[in-house]
């Protein structure tokens, strides 16, 4: 091989061979270098400098380039990390990236479920995700809503054609939940997505979030209930809230309410979130059905309980002030990057 043939397999190799295999193919002593600096001895006076110094050269060249890659995977390899420390301390400042820049970041809707369960694991409630195929028994059936029940109708929902069901709430985990958790005490908080067959708009998705919950034990009322979502809430909200309950229905509660807070915002002067009402009806809840009881295993003579559906795209956008739920699903980087 010749100088301009070497130089050329060179280019080629760095890219391709590791930094040992470039060391034997070379610089090794039978490697391609100590050959060529052999062959010096046979050559023309006048032409060994120039070629020697050539030689030289193209020995740096890899040289170098072993000793960058070296120190690049030994900076991989060697991070030392305490497996038990916080994760601030495993964290090198100066060299974490913008995680915008490099990978996205986690989505308003999960900062604020973070948030959300945060709260509740610290009143003591456990968590289980719902899931986002389901089918009549845990959408209607075990909820209360015989089949032919016209309160079916209220949930626009979606249905496979092998008869499963896109689940259009939350409630579909309250028997799983009652079964698993149970007997009581059982306090359990069950997020999920949540799909319905309507008309989008400023305030409506076809796909939104919802989280459950569901608080089971001896002697539990309606006291509880406002107890117990009050306090959840003005720890969210990070305020102080006037609440009341107004009658509604649901097959699965009785009694049936909604609770509506006092505007977090205005002091009830009324403004753009409240709808100029100083109100905000912000979730369905009641005390479980008996029935519902039933079907999950629980004896109604012996124990009570509340549960609540509440909206976590609605809770998103008062929190963060944005006024039109579609943007949390539209894909708009410019907007995501705010948060
Ligand atoms: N599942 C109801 C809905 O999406 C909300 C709801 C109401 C949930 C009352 C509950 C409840 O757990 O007790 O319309």
């Amino acid at each position: 091989m010749n100088l301009s043939e070497i130089l050329k397999q060179i280019d080629d190799d760095i890219h391709s061979l590791s930094p040992q295999e470039l060391k034997n193919k070379y610089l090794a002593k039978n490697g391609l270098l100590p050959n060529l600096f052999e062959n010096i001895k046979n050559m023309p006076v006048e032409e060994r400098k120039d070629f020697g110094s050539k030689v030289n050269e193209i020995k740096k060249l890899i040289e170098e380039n072993i000793e960058n890659r070296k120190t690049v995977i030994e900076d991989m390899k060697y991070e030392e990390i305490d497996p038990s420390a916080p994760f601030d301390i495993n964290t090198k400042v100066e060299k974490r990236p913008r995680i915008l820049d490099l990978k996205g970041s986690s989505h308003p809707l999960m900062q604020e479920l973070e948030n959300i369960l945060d709260i509740f694991q610290r009143m003591g409630f456990d968590v289980m995700e719902s899931k986002q195929l389901d089918d009549d028994f845990h959408m209607f059936e075990s909820l209360n809503f015989p089949k032919g029940h016209p309160a079916r109708d209220m949930y626009d929902t979606f249905w496979t054609e092998d008869g499963f069901v896109l689940p259009a709430h939350t409630s579909t985990m309250q028997n799983r939940a009652l079964r698993r958790y149970g007997p009581p005490p059982i306090r359990v908080v069950l997020p999920g997505r949540c799909f319905r067959n309507e008309a989008t708009d400023a305030s409506h998705e076809h796909t939104f979030y919802q989280i459950e919950g569901i608080y089971v034990d001896k002697g539990i009322s309606l006291a509880h209930m406002q107890g117990t979502i009050k306090e959840y809430l003005e720890r969210y909200l990070e305020t102080d809230l006037e609440i009341k309950v107004q009658p509604s229905y649901f097959p699965f509660t009785e009694p049936d309410t909604e609770f509506v807070i006092s505007c977090p915002f205005c002091e009830k002067k009324g403004c753009s979130t409240c709808g100029y009402t100083g109100w905000i009806e912000l979730m369905g809840c009641g005390m479980i059905h008996p029935n519902v009881l039933i079907a999950g295993g629980i004896d109604p003579k012996e124990y009570s309980g509340f549960a609540w559906g509440v909206g976590l795209d609605r809770l998103t956008l008062i929190k963060r002030g944005i006024n039109d739920i579609r943007k949390l699903r539209d894909g708009d980087l410019n907007f995501l990057k705010q948060f």
